[in-house]
């Protein structure tokens, strides 16, 4: 019978044990009588050694050669190593291949660059790097379920085909079984999309909120965690075109109780990892951000800063020859900004609050200056903006006022106004990039190697 190799480390079996393990040679190294096999099962970071002797295995030499990347079976007895590196090692009684493995396999026994192993993403999870990056993203995941079901919230599965542009940003893939060649037209000319699928122009959801208010003016307390798609033509290391997102939602809440919960999230999530993936998390140190653990340890006990928009423009202002966009009241802060506050200025996550509502989307809710609207919008080191959120317009009068003024219909947001013709209150919400996260979490400083089978601009 198997054993993970997880499950060895695990279980303090005794010295002597006779066990059975199946994995992948990472590395295979012999001299004339013994030789020694890392042996990953995938089941946990740290590979297993396996020792290996010629005057016990009648394969020994096929064994000696096997390539990187051997899939075996190994049965032998635990040899308890107290003080090195690893607590146990198996010697080896027999050894099988499973499958060989070739010398034009592309991940030999070196360092690889991570441009290289791009090209290769249905390999590159057997990597150090990427294998500790996917699994730190599973157990990201799952302690952001757990912090929001433990407290209270409801997970609701908003569309992913949808009809309306949640960010009124146009950055929307269509859906559509119309042949791309010949669409029927209208009379003026324009694609017929009421012959369509749907029976209407349709499209890949940008964002699950507005959905996701419809179920927290129910239950109070929702989130989504799913795909998002967004047709950004931005080929930077921190935008894809498929990513995932977190979308909490509460009613009976304003903006300060937004910032409260995202706050209160991301150090939870933060907390969950390091105790979950103290291998992974040491290898990040180790390999890509040095202060990593010392950051994150000291972040999940100190409070995020909080600045308005109008601070940070006056703080930001007075630096304008280091940027390349200058910053003046009522342009949009961009990365090299958000970087500039959290990491030259705070040093830690910080809030912007209250930006011009010329910037914001239609649906955050004005404040009483008329100018700028409640919104909050979180910013980390490394990686610059990881959360957006807002308190929401929950004034019908209000909200139709400011359609109207962005041209925006209001029979394709009916059912959005109802919410507020039927028992409004007020509510707030935000979206946390989950590979965003990923990034600040690892110190990984590109999207594409956080996602498992990256989609970005200009191809995959
Ligand atoms: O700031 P955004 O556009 O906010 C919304 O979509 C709101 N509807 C969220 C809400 O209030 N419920 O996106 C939220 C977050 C960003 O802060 C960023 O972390 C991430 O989603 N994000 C992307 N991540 C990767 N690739 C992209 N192209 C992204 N666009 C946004
Ligand atoms: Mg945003």
């Amino acid at each position: 019978k198997r054993t993970e190799i997880r499950a060895l480390f695990a279980s303090a079996p005794a010295d002597g044990a006779s066990v059975t393990v199946c994995g992948w040679a990472k590395t295979v190294r012999d001299s004339k009588n013994i030789g020694f096999i890392e042996l990953s099962d995938g089941s946990c970071f740290k590979p297993l050694q396996v020792v290996f002797e010629a005057a016990k295995l009648e394969n020994y030499k096929d064994i000696a050669k096997a390539g990187v990347g051997t899939s075996l079976v190994v049965t032998g007895r635990v040899v308890l190593t107290p003080g090195a590196k690893q607590p146990l090692e198996v010697n080896a009684d027999s050894i099988r291949v499973l499958g060989a493995c070739p010398p034009e396999y592309p991940l030999q026994k070196k360092r690889h660059t991570v441009e290289f192993l791009r090209t290769m993403p249905h390999l590159r999870p057997r990597t150090n790097t990427f294998s500790a990056a996917f699994r730190v993203r599973s157990v990201a995941a799952y302690g952001i379920h757990k912090f929001l079901q433990e407290n209270g919230f409801v997970y609701v599965h908003t569309p992913l085909i949808t009809g309306s542009d949640c960010e009124g940003a146009g950055e929307m893939f269509r859906v559509t079984t119309l042949d791309a060649a010949q669409p029927p037209r209208t009379e003026e000319g324009a694609v017929d999309f009421s012959q369509d699928f749907f029976g209407r122009a349709t499209n890949l959801t940008v964002s699950g909120q507005l959905e996701g208010e419809a179920m927290a003016t129910a239950f109070g307390k929702i989130y989504t965690f799913g795909p998002t798609f967004r047709a950004e033509n931005s080929n930077t290391p921190r935008h894809a075109a498929e990513f995932w997102m977190i979308e909490p939602e509460i009613a009976f809440a304003d903006l300060a109780d937004e910032m409260d919960l995202s706050e209160a999230m991301v150090k939870s999530v933060i907390a969950y990892v390091l105790e979950t993936c103290p291998d992974e998390m040491a290898f990040f140190n180790q390999f890509f951000d040095k202060t990593l653990l010392e950051r994150l340890n000291a972040l999940i006990n100190s409070d995020f800063a909080r600045v308005s928009y109008t601070e940070a423009v006056e703080i930001l202002s007075k630096h304008n020859d280091s940027f390349q966009y200058k910053v003046e009241w009522g342009t949009d802060l961009q990365t090299e900004h958000e970087r500039f506050l959290t990491e030259q200025i705070y040093k830690k996550p910080v809030f912007v609050t209250d930006y011009p509502k010329a910037i914001k989307s239609f649906y955050m809710r004005v404040n009483g200056d008329g100018k700028t609207v409640a919104a909050a919008d979180m910013l980390v080191p490394g990686v610059g903006e990881l959360c957006g959120g807002s308190q929401r317009e929950e004034r019908l009068d209000v909200l139709t006022a400011r359609m109207d003024e962005l041209g925006l219909s209001r029979a394709d947001y009916e059912w959005y106004l109802e919410l507020r013709r039927f028992g409004t209150v007020e509510h707030a919400g935000f979206g946390l990039g989950f590979e965003r996260l990923i990034m600040y979490l690892t110190g990984i400083p590109n999207i594409r190697d956080v996602l498992p089978f990256p989609r970005t601009a200009g191809g995959f």
